[in-house]
């Protein structure tokens, strides 16, 4: 074993095409892993899977500000860049891409992505500003790297199926996959944002995935689909959860499901996607039904 090599960060546009263009010019593939950094076992395993599928790996860390409403926690989100380049030193990364606010966004800076169709309902309904900040910055990392793949998880699974969407839309020559959802040994979904709770929430989070999968075994089961999502909910509610939504979706395009009840041969191809509040932490699940 020779170790790992130092890590090569990127701060701007210009640096991280001089990496990508050698590696293109020498003929090998490179993946890119675009995170907000507060890296954890769930990055990592983005990480792991863009090592196994391409020569080279990008990991971007950027807190990107217009994916954020100005009531929203952007300057409370958590910025961890030594303690995420230790972590990604054990790994064989290619490029750290950290850009500064004002390479992503210069003076003048006025152009967005904008988006319908899985786009439209969940998570927009309550941040209606947080997809096409989404789409526009990682469309502007894609654009600026031109990696072969992206990799996303599916922690975010209406993330993923509007990165999937757009980059289709868009004609962007970069394959998006998504990777698993890391969990906690007690089921709660890895997330930078879990940093924010308190011991005694922490406990509570838990229930969150707890319900969703009860709510899922009885959609499952062939359960009505109204009377269990309302009674999930009203579990949350009084497991100490305010829920912005529990609902059902086609996994493929996120239409929602409109039947009475799942059949047999449904079973596999929906989403239970849940967003709750604890207190002052919002958190985000989903799971295959
Ligand atoms: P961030 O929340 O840092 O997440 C970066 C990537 O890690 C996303 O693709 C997310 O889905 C994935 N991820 C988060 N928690 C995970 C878990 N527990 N298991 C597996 N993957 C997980 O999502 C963003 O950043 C931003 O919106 C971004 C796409 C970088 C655009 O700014």
């Amino acid at each position: 074993m020779t170790g790992t090599p130092p890590l090569t960060i990127a701060r701007t546009i210009t640096d991280l095409r001089t990496i990508t263009k050698n590696w293109r010019q020498k003929g090998e593939t490179f993946a890119m892993v675009p995170t907000m950094g507060a890296l954890h076992a769930g990055h990592l395993s983005l990480v792991e899977q863009a090592q196994t599928l391409a020569d080279h790996v990008i990991v971007s860390i950027f807190v990107n500000p217009t994916q954020f409403a100005p009531n929203e926690d952007f300057d409370a989100y958590p910025r961890t860049e030594q303690e995420d380049c230790a972590k990604l030193a054990n790994y064989r990364i290619g490029a750290v891409f950290c850009p500064s606010a004002r390479e992503m966004y210069p003076d003048g800076f006025c152009t967005h992505v904008t988006l319908d169709g899985p786009a439209k309902g969940l998570e927009s309904d309550f941040r209606p500003h947080f997809f096409q900040g989404v789409a526009t910055v990682v469309t502007k990392l894609l654009l600026a790297a031109h990696p072969d793949l992206a990799i996303f998880g599916e922690k975010d699974f209406q993330q993923l199926r509007v990165i999937q969407r757009f980059a289709k839309d868009l004609n962007i020559p970069t394959q998006i996959l998504g990777g698993p959802t890391m969990r906690e040994a007690d089921g709660l979904a890895m997330s930078s944002r879990n940093a924010y709770l308190s011991v005694d929430e922490r406990a509570q989070a838990v229930k969150l995935i707890t319900i969703m999968r009860q709510t899922a075994n009885r959609l499952q089961k062939g359960d009505l689909c109204k009377a269990a999502l309302e009674d999930g909910m009203q579990a949350l509610k009084e497991a100490g959860f305010t829920p912005d939504y529990l609902s059902l979706h086609e996994s493929h395009d996120l239409a929602t499901f409109k039947g009475a009840s799942l059949t047999q041969e449904q079973i596999g191809q929906f989403r239970l996607l849940a967003a709750v509040w604890l207190g002052k932490t919002r958190l985000i699940d989903n799971i295959e039904v």
